[in-house]
């Protein structure tokens, strides 16, 4: 039987366009979800908007639109995006499609049967801008979200309460497991929540409109998180008639989510109990990634300090930028955007170790060898050794979702090569008349080559196809199976195209 993978992104909020913070982590989920789909997975990759909530709900009235007149423009331009970044998700979930709506009024139900969730009232901080309760450590003095720097309003309310403080023990023992990345964020939710007054949560409101109705007591609308988290199984048919896919994915398969930091607490503490809650697994993995900063500060739709990533892709391509979110920006540590660091790893790593490497060879062939090899025994030289090892490093990385590490040990076997060209000088093997060692030198490199394009064809969407044609080769007749095998079927090259050409 095929193996199953399920990816997400959070469902972000239309309530403003999207930034290069966003980008960053559905092309994360995306490149994951290709690389499983090289490795023979069932994939499931989701993504989708998050649309209720009391921010929204202002957000429209500031506009004068209706909130669901308000959120489908925005919506549409998170389509457009995805859709020119090459986003291959299979589903986009709207927290408005009535397939969620209805299954997290059964999820609500369901749990209110159970009494894990109970009327109650609650008084304390919110912040509406994050859709978020706040703990007194949350706050600078004056009531300022530390995340937004937004003042957090005071709530009263009566709420329905979801009774997180009994799932202590389940809680704890999870944490013993390695589900959460990186391990300092582990520490944090260990000891600023879990192990630190372990409270309930507040799932309803009274005090807007703007949300899913709950059955039992139409004056409350469930609190916009237990809404959105329940998406990641609402999607894969949770609630319905039909439930293979939640056994096919979730049940059974290998669950990653991605998230950016500033949300773990909703990911790793109640998103588990919820599932706890309807004997569902927690994730197999939660990825909480770091920030990309604006100087020292998160780049943020509320704080107005972000880069537009459609700019971006219309300048350079879509390859571009998904290479420097590959390359640039390991998940474990906040990151930055500019674009002189843009166009630097871009000239560093495309234009000059990549595409001038293919340059190079591909001209190489074309004019020593009329663009076919000879086959020619190279089996035993260090640098196909190399190779070898560099798919088993970006293997190893990959299946540990450490896309900057896997990357970067292709472009060390890029650097390898080129160091290679400079120190054995085909074009004097060709003077001196060696051409049986210049067949060799080609033939090695050919096959690294080979080996480079195949490890960013996740990352490399759009360029990858042109990439084998400048090697003679198409790219259906490439996967891990031939390459570990070796076995290549080079066309005559003809192709000299520039790939990647440097930005000025
Ligand atoms: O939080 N750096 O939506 P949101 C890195 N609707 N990643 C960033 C980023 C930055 N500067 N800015 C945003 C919500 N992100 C909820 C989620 S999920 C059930 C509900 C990314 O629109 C990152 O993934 O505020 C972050 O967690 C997410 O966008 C927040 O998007
Ligand atoms: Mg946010």
């Amino acid at each position: 039987m095929k193996k199953s993978f399920f990816v997400s992104t959070p469902i972000y909020y239309p309530s403003g366009k999207l930034h290069i913070g966003h980008t960053y982590t559905t092309t994360l989920a995306d490149i994951m979800a290709r690389y499983k789909k090289e490795n023979g997975y069932d994939v499931f990759f989701l993504t989708g908007s998050d649309e209720h909530g009391q921010k929204i709900e202002q957000k429209a009235a500031e506009a004068g639109v209706t909130p669901q007149s308000y959120v489908d423009t925005i919506v549409s331009s998170f389509k457009d995006l995805w859709k020119i970044l090459e986003i291959d998700y299979d589903r986009f979930i709207r927290t408005t499609d009535k397939d969620h709506v209805a299954a997290v009024q059964k999820l609500f139900s369901n749990l209110l049967a159970q009494d894990l969730i109970y009327p109650s009232k609650y008084k304390g901080k919110y912040c509406i801008s994050c859709e978020e309760f706040l703990t007194a450590e949350q706050m600078d003095e004056g009531f300022i979200h530390k995340v937004c720097q937004k003042e957090a309003i005071d709530f009263e309310e009566e709420t329905y309460m979801l009774r997180v403080s009994n799932f202590k023990k389940y809680l704890t023992e999870l944490f013993e497991t390695n589900f959460l990345e990186p391990e300092a964020r582990k520490k944090e939710m260990l000891n600023n929540f879990i192990n630190n007054n372990l409270e309930d949560l507040s799932v309803t409101r009274v005090s807007f409109d703007w949300g899913i109705q709950v059955l039992e007591n139409p004056k409350h609308v469930i609190y916009v998180w237990l809404d959105a988290l329940s998406n990641y199984i609402t999607a894969l048919g949770w609630g319905s008639e039909d439930n293979s896919k939640l056994k096919q994915f979730w049940i059974e398969g290998e669950v990653l989510q991605y998230v950016g930091k500033e949300i773990t607490r909703f990911h790793a503490i109640y998103w588990p109990v919820m599932l706890q809650a309807l004997g569902l697994k927690a994730p197999d993995k939660l990825v909480s990634h770091g920030w990309i900063l604006s100087k020292d500060t998160k780049m943020s739709k509320s704080l107005g300090n972000v880069i537009d990533p459609v700019e971006i892709i219309e300048t350079y391509g879509a390859d571009a930028l998904r290479f420097y979110i590959a390359n640039n920006l390991p998940t474990e540590k906040d990151g930055n955007f500019t674009n002189d660091l843009f166009i630097e790893s871009f000239n560093t790593n495309l234009a000059n170790n990549v595409g001038n490497l293919i340059s190079r060879v591909s001209n190489m062939i074309i004019k020593y060898f009329d663009g076919l090899l000879p086959s020619v025994e190279i089996e035993q030289h260090p640098l196909i050794k190399s190779g070898e090892q560099t798919i088993k490093d970006y293997q190893k990385y990959m299946d540990q979702y450490n896309i900057s590490e896997a990357v970067q040990s292709v472009l060390k076997l890029g650097n390898e090569c080129n160091k290679f060209i400079e120190d054995v000088k085909p074009w004097a093997l060709e003077k001196a008349g060696q051409i049986s060692k210049l067949n060799e030198v080609l033939a090695i490199l050919q096959r690294n080559i080979t080996i480079i394009i195949y490890l960013l064809k996740p990352i490399l969407v759009k360029s990858f196809e042109k990439m084998f044609n400048q090697m003679g080769l198409t790219s259906n007749t490439v996967n891990f199976e031939t390459l570990k095998a070796k076995k290549f079927n080079y066309q005559k090259i003809s192709s000299k195209e520039v790939l990647f050409e440097r930005i000025k």
